[in-house]
């Protein structure tokens, strides 16, 4: 499957799951998952869908490994942060290693984005330098 319709696909999944956390957020008023909520959001449904329309944009991309690990990683990263976070709020601090590791797995997915982004910025211009010049 192409890169970018996995990155497309998967933020459905977390921005379902996500908003179901918010309606029961708001129905019970209890708050206190408040930043699990919003991370799971951000990281799961806004970055994924921004990822997604960035490889939709790079053909080349479409069809990467390294880009494809880079969704991989950073999805796995986003559940087990998500996890991480509301089980610190609920009282269990057994999970902090878990939080601390996923966060680093989102900054090394973060990482690899980056490097793509500059890598293939290089290519379009060596490949079209008139059309991409303001890349
Ligand atoms: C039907 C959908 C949703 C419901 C019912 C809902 C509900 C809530 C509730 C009850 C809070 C806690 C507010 C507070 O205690 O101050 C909250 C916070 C938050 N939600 Fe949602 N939410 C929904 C969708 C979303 C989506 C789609 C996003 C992101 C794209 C999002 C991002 C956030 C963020 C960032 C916060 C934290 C705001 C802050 O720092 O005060 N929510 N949401
Ligand atoms: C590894 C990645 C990340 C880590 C470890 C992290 C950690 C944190 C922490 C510790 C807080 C304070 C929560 C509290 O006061 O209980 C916070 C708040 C917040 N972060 Fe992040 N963050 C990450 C990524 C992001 C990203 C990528 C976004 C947006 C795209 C984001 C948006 C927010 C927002 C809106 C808040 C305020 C709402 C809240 O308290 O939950 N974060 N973050």
């Amino acid at each position: 499957m192409k890169t970018s319709s996995t990155s497309f696909r998967a933020a459905c999944l977390f921005a379902l799951a996500g908003i179901g956390m918010g309606i029961g957020m708001a129905a019970s008023q209890d708050h206190s998952l408040m930043p699990a909520h919003a991370h799971l959001n951000l990281l799961g449904w806004v970055s994924l869908f921004l990822f997604g329309v960035y490889y939709r944009l790079h053909p080349a991309l479409e069809t990467s490994r390294l880009a494809m690990t880079q969704i991989v990683v950073w999805c796995v990263g986003t559940a087990f942060l998500t996890v991480a976070v509301a089980a610190l709020h609920l009282g269990y601090s057994a999970f902090e290693p878990v939080a601390a590791v996923s966060a680093l797995l989102l900054l090394g997915a973060l990482g690899l984005f980056t490097l793509l982004v500059f890598r293939s910025g290089k290519q379009t211009q060596a490949a079209t330098p008139a059309l991409t010049a303001a890349e």
